[in-house]
C-alpha cells in the first residue's frame, strides 16, 4: 500500500477536455460580440477559454471599447447562456471526446481520486447529459469559486476535497488560463490540445487517445 503523501490525484477541466463544448461557447460568444460590432475570431476566443462568463463578457466589451448599463450586461450574459444551453441540450454520451472514457475507467479501476475543476456554472448539467457524473469523487464548478482561472482556487478546492496536497495533483486543461492556474499552485499541468498554444504546460497531448496506460504511469511517477 502506497503512503498517502505519495498518492496522486487527477483533476479534469470540463469544456474542451472531456467534451467539445468549447466550440459551443465560441459560437455563442461570437454571435454576441458581433451583435455589439466587436470583432471576434479564434484568437480572441483562445483568451476566453477557462475564463468565467462574467469575465469573458468584460473582456469582449474591453476589446470593443464598449460601455453598457448593468441591465444590458446582465441581459447579455443571460442571452449568451441561453444560446449555449440550446447546444448543450442536444448533447449525449456520444459527445464525450475520444479516449476520455477509457482514461476515466483506468483511473477509477486503479483507485485514483478524481475531481472536476471547471469554471462553468453548467458543469453538473453537462456531466449529467453525457452520463459521466459518477466518475468524479468531487465536482468543483463555477458556482463554488469566487476567483476565476488563472487563479488556482478551483483546483485548490479540488485538492482539499480529494484530501491531497497540490503537489500530488495532475491537472488536465485545454486553456492557457487553466495551465497557468495549475502551474501557480505547483500542480502537474497537462495540456490537452494545441501544444503551441499550451506551451507552458508540463506535458502536452493532442487528446486522450494519446494517453496510454504507460503515459499515465509516467505522469503519476513524474516529479515536478
Ligand atoms: C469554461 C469555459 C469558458 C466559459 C466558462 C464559464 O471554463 O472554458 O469558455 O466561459 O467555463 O462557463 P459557463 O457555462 O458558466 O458560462
Ligand atoms: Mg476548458
Amino acid at each position: 500500500m502506497m503512503k498517502s503523501q505519495f498518492k496522486k490525484a487527477f483533476i479534469f477541466d470540463l469544456d474542451g477536455v472531456i467534451v467539445d463544448t468549447a466550440k459551443f461557447h465560441f459560437l455563442a460568444w461570437k454571435n454576441l460580440a458581433e451583435s455589439l460590432e466587436v470583432s471576434f475570431s479564434e484568437e480572441e476566443n483562445e483568451q476566453l477559454k477557462g475564463v468565467s462568463r462574467i469575465n469573458s463578457l468584460q473582456k469582449i466589451l474591453e476589446w470593443g471599447n464598449k460601455s453598457i448599463s448593468e441591465d444590458k450586461f446582465n441581459s447579455l450574459m443571460a442571452q449568451k447562456n441561453e444560446e449555449y444551453l440550446a447546444f448543450v441540450d442536444r448533447m449525449s454520451p456520444e459527445d464525450i471526446l475520444p479516449g476520455v472514457l477509457e482514461t476515466l475507467t483506468y483511473l477509477k479501476e486503479n483507485n485514483y481520486p478524481i475531481a472536476l475543476g471547471s469554471a462553468s456554472k453548467n458543469a453538473r448539467h453537462i456531466l449529467t447529459k453525457v452520463g459521466l457524473t459518477s466518475y468524479f469523487d468531487h465536482i468543483v464548478d463555477g458556482n463554488e469559486v469566487s476567483k476565476a482561472k488563472p487563479d488556482p482556487e478551483v483546483f485548490l478546492k479540488g485538492c482539499e476535497l480529494l484530501g491531497v496536497e497540490p503537489e500530488q495533483a495532475i491537472v488536465f486543461e485545454d486553456s492557457q488560463a487553466g495551465i497557468k492556474a495549475a502551474n501557480t499552485a505547483h500542480m502537474l499541468s497537462v495540456g490537452i490540445g494545441d501544444k503551441a498554444v499550451l506551451s507552458e504546460a508540463d506535458f502536452n497531448f493532442e487528446g486522450f487517445t494519446e494517453l496510454t496506460e504507460d503515459t499515465l504511469k509516467t505522469l503519476t511517477n513524474f516529479k515536478k
